[in-house]
């Protein structure tokens, strides 16, 4: 290897372009045989030291989100599901709501495409360039009563409070006693107005005072998620039930849950 190409991969390595590092042969090489002007080389090196960065990006954000899936918006079966309109979740895809810090309701009963609707926009989200945090209501409510108990609810909050989008999934499943509904009101009220979430559940909001065991904070929790917020109701059919339909193990009007 040349002196100057050890230079140029030395301070490739320097500035953290680590994409043209990895490939400088093949790039002169290929350079030289295209006979590509500087602008040209310059053009087509940085393009790609870009791309390969906002992969990397992508995949780090991806793996922090800690989702359940990976499942997408163009996997998502529309014409199994015409409850929805298309063009609001295209809408949401855009990931206005998060810039906005506003919220995404999704209800419906089991195996209608809630979760998967919520980790498709948060991928979105990811690609967009938005820190997004994926959990579930439980394990949120668990962390936040454990971080109480240990006087650590402020550092708790926090790392809640710091992705600019933070899903929350099966809101309802089981009922959450006082004290958890309150850490959870108090999470609700920091991200009012400032980070934008998305909620899924299998219950109505009428139901959520039985959800939260008090009307009280239910109405302060809704009173400030619906604010700023679109509203999701999914009425169908379970889609985990409809191979079962197709062989014929499960009748269609079984899988008619709401
Ligand atoms: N319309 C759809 N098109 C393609 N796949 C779908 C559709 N709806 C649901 N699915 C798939 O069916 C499975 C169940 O969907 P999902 O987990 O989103 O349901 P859910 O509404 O969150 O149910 P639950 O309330 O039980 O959590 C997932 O594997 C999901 O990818
Ligand atoms: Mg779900």
């Amino acid at each position: 290897m040349s002196t100057q190409l050890f230079r140029i991969q030395e301070n490739l390595k320097h500035l953290k372009l680590y994409k043209t590092y990895e490939h400088l042969e093949s790039l002169l090489e290929e350079a030289s045989k295209e006979n590509l002007s500087y602008s040209d080389f310059l053009d087509q090196l940085l393009a790609r030291e870009v791309a390969a960065k906002k992969e990397k990006n992508i995949a780090m954000r991806t793996a922090l989100a800690k989702f359940p899936f990976i499942k997408t918006l163009e996997s998502f079966d529309f014409s199994f599901q015409p409850s929805i309109d298309k063009k609001r979740i295209k809408d949401l895809a855009t990931c206005r709501f998060i810039a906005n810090g506003e919220n995404v309701i999704f209800l419906g009963p089991p195996g209608v495409g809630k979760t998967h609707l919520a980790v498709a926009l948060g991928i979105k989200a990811v690609t967009e360039g938005y820190r997004t945090y994926f959990t579930q209501a439980l394990p949120l409510i668990a962390n936040l009563t454990r971080a109480y108990a240990e006087n650590r609810i402020e550092e708790r909050l926090k790392f809640y409070c710091q992705p600019k989008l933070l899903i929350i999934d099966e809101i309802g499943y089981i009922p959450i006693d006082r004290h958890g509904a309150h850490l959870f009101f108090q999470l609700i009220s920091r991200r009012y107005e400032k980070g934008a979430m998305i909620l899924t559940s299998n219950r109505s909001f009428s139901q959520w005072n039985e959800i939260f065991g008090d009307p009280v904070i239910a109405t302060a929790i809704l009173d400030r998620l619906l604010h700023h917020s679109t509203t999701i109701n999914i009425k169908g059919n379970s889609y985990r039930l409809k191979e079962k339909v197709k062989a014929g193990l499960v009748k269609e009007r079984e899988t008619q849950l709401s």
